[in-house]
């Protein structure tokens, strides 16, 4: 490949190309120190610099209320889904999950394995995951409500988000951080891995209220204790360091961009301009109910394998990466994440009209 191509990956995925390009120029010598962020010390004064404009800035593209704090973590998603009923539930207490799709599951087992007693409020594996479950409620005895904002494997997107009352709303939001405006005061707790929508992979964001930080118990592991972290601002150890650079450098890129709204509206046009091209045939065929369609990840389905194989193959020909659905479901997927442009989606679009002339 002699150029750059479009990136449709699940994760990691794309970056905005403006971030990359000032990172290469960052990367020998940043902004005139004579080294790389990659080289710097977590304690100087100058990381000190780039680790508060991260928080900053996630609070100002993101409007996070008075009262949260922003951490930085590692572990990825994963760790968090242990770190959440390790930190803010007691053993004598039940957490609730709603169950929809392949993450949830993975949040459910983890806190299983650690003992704890997890109830399914709402789940739509009866039909695959693909849709969201409606009329959502949790028990006010229960130490909160989790739920997963994006599938990113099933393609699905709660369209608002429940509301749980005086429980605690927590929720995985990896796949569709940033893409449109949300009002955070309705969660306790919201984690996402960089790797989609903010930065690189090895940096996990988490957003959490202040007076949870006081429920981490003092015999928790380090790593993995809100307390410990947050009272450090995420500098208690070494932290990934040029992962938070990249976040800072795509949280400005957004602002440049106009800020949430306005990604929020192209993220909106590419969605509906892909949607669109699938409902308009037979040949392409919607795998998620309409009221559940994700704005990040669009699944879809050929009239057979082989043709899925070729459409693949033949889109890679063309210029685009990364169209083959998850490995647990098949069929197409485009993540169509924040730094994904309009130009790859209608690029897209047009090869899928000329495949299905060739083909249909
Ligand atoms: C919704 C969701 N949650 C969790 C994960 C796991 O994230 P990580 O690989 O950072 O642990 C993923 C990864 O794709 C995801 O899409």
């Amino acid at each position: 490949m002699k150029d750059r191509i479009f990136n449709f990956n699940a994760g990691p995925a794309a970056l905005p190309l403006p971030v990359l390009q000032e990172a290469q120029e960052d990367l020998l010598n940043y902004k005139g120190e004579g080294i790389s962020v990659l080289e710097m010390s977590h304690r100087s004064k100058t990381f000190d610099g780039i680790i508060k404009d991260a928080e900053r800035l996630m609070k100002e593209v993101m409007g996070i209320p008075e009262g949260y704090k922003v951490l930085f973590m590692q572990g990825g998603a994963t760790l968090q889904f242990a770190a959440v009923p390790m930190n803010i539930m007691q053993d004598s207490q039940f957490a609730e999950y709603v169950n929809t799709g392949s993450w949830s599951k993975k949040a459910i087992a983890e806190a299983e394995k650690l003992g704890r007693t997890v109830k399914i409020v709402a789940s739509s594996e009866d039909e695959n995951f693909s849709y969201i479950p409606g009329n959502i409620s949790a028990s006010q005895e229960a130490a909160y409500l989790h739920i997963t904002s994006n599938n990113t494997i099933a393609g699905t997107q709660f369209a608002s988000y429940p509301d749980p009352g005086r429980v605690d709303l927590v929720c995985d939001m990896s796949s569709d951080i940033n893409c449109r405006k949300i009002d955070v005061s309705q969660f306790a707790l919201i984690y996402a891995g960089a790797q989609k929508n903010m930065g690189p992979s090895g940096v996990t964001i988490v957003i959490i209220r202040e007076d949870l930080l006081e429920k981490s118990p003092a015999d928790l592991p380090t790593m993995i204790s809100y307390k410990i972290i947050g009272g450090k601002d995420s500098l208690y150890n070494t932290p990934p360091t040029f992962g938070i650079y990249l976040i800072k450098l795509v949280l400005e890129w957004m602002q440049r961009s106009g800020g949430i709204e306005k990604i929020e509206q192209i993220n909106r046009q590419k969605a509906r301009l892909l949607y669109d091209a699938i409902d308009k045939t037979d040949f392409y065929r919607g795998t998620v109910r309409k009221d559940s369609r994700s704005l990040m990840n669009v699944t879809f389905r050929l009239p057979s394998e082989e043709l899925e194989q070729k459409f693949v193959a033949e889109a890679l020909e063309n210029g685009m990466l990364g169209l083959k659905g998850h490995r647990s479901v098949g069929g197409i997927r485009a993540s169509i994440y924040n730094a994904v442009p309009l130009a790859a989606v209608q690029t897209l679009v047009d090869f899928m009209d000329t495949f299905e002339k060739a083909n249909g």
